[in-house]
């Protein structure tokens, strides 16, 4: 009954915490949980060895094993205690969390800095047009996608797995903005790796929340990812989804390869383009998709002047909107 009971507690307490929406490591519970088993096992052989082998063990070896067992009698409670102890902090701290977060939801938000907010599938534009807004406008610019592909390159350089969530999260949560290097990040299998990783929630949740902070950066920002418009900045004044066929999408990949002086296969560059959005476009988390007030550019027969000149139309209506 006592062993029944501690289990309930060590397992299903940090599992309801984690419902009401607070991140518990399971590890330390299932250390405590390992514990009391060890414990409980300990006194159990240790009462059989004593039970059955009393009479021909030297005294000091039975005197050892009472020491031991009545030290693990003692101690198997305080394991309970331990877990309970833990499980009131994390609901305390939850709590504070929820009231800290409500409070911080009834304050008007200051409206100091302007968002893009631009979409779309690999090699559709996206990334040339939006560095091209940010230094029109002198705007901050993050490229969301070599976040993703930090957190690959992490795991890969540890030879880590890329499939393990808490793994995966450890290494999102250790992203140094300021450090995303273009040069090292831009390997074609960082991308492939990185489209791996982006399915993880936990993944995606630590990101997104930096992501949104740098949103907020004054006097603006600019954004290219694949979920932009649609969970990290959903008010953003100005929402672009930038589009092109796979093939066109292709060609460019394969000459930007050509005219660094690498070798380039086009029919395995579509083919890995055409996978790379089923698996962006199909996941549950934040699939990729333009939002319902999102503005569609097709670049397929559009150069960036062109799409930059649309794309300033409409940032130049929303500006003239946010002073007035
Ligand atoms: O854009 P880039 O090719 O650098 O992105 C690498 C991968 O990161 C994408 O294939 C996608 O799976 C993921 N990603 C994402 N959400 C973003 C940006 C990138 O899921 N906002």
């Amino acid at each position: 009954m006592f062993f029944l009971l501690t289990s309930f507690t060590v397992v299903a307490i940090p599992y309801v915490i984690e419902r009401f929406g607070l991140r518990v490591r399971f590890g330390l519970f299932a250390l405590l949980f390992w514990l009391f088993v060890f414990q409980f096992v300990l006194i159990f052989s240790i009462d059989a060895l004593l039970q059955n082998f009393a009479t021909s063990m030297p005294d000091w070896l039975e005197s050892m094993l009472t020491t031991l067992g009545g030290f693990a009698f003692v101690t198997i409670g305080i394991t309970p205690i331990i877990t309970l102890v833990l499980a009131a902090a994390y609901l305390l701290f939850a709590l504070g969390q929820w009231l800290f977060d409500k409070d911080e939801k009834d304050l008007p938000t200051p409206q100091t800095h302007f968002t893009v907010a631009i979409d779309g599938p690999a090699a559709s534009g996206k990334g040339t047009l939006a560095r091209r807004i940010a230094e029109a406008y002198g705007f901050h610019h993050l490229d969301t996608g070599l976040t993703y592909r930090a957190v690959a390159k992490a795991l890969m350089d540890q030879n880590m797995p890329l499939d393990d969530e808490f793994l995966a999260e450890k290494a999102a949560r250790s992203v140094d903005l300021t450090k995303l290097d273009r040069a090292v990040l831009s390997a074609h299998a960082v991308g492939e790796a990185a489209s791996k990783v982006a399915v993880m929630p936990a993944v995606r949740r630590a990101l997104v929340a930096m992501q949104h902070s740098f949103a907020e950066r004054s006097p603006g920002a600019v954004l290219d990812g694949r979920d932009i418009g649609t969970v990290v900045c959903p008010d953003a004044p100005v929402k672009l989804y930038i589009t092109a066929s796979p093939e066109a999408r292709a060609r460019r990949r394969y000459d930007e390869i050509r005219s660094n002086g690498g070798g380039a296969n086009y029919e395995a560059i579509l083919e890995d383009l055409t996978r790379r959005d089923a698996r962006d476009m199909g996941r549950t988390d934040s699939p990729l998709k333009p939002a319902a007030d999102a503005h569609l550019l097709d670049t397929t027969e559009m150069d960036i002047e062109t799409a930059f000149l649309s794309a300033k139309t409409l940032i130049d209506q929303a500006l003239a909107k946010n002073t007035h």
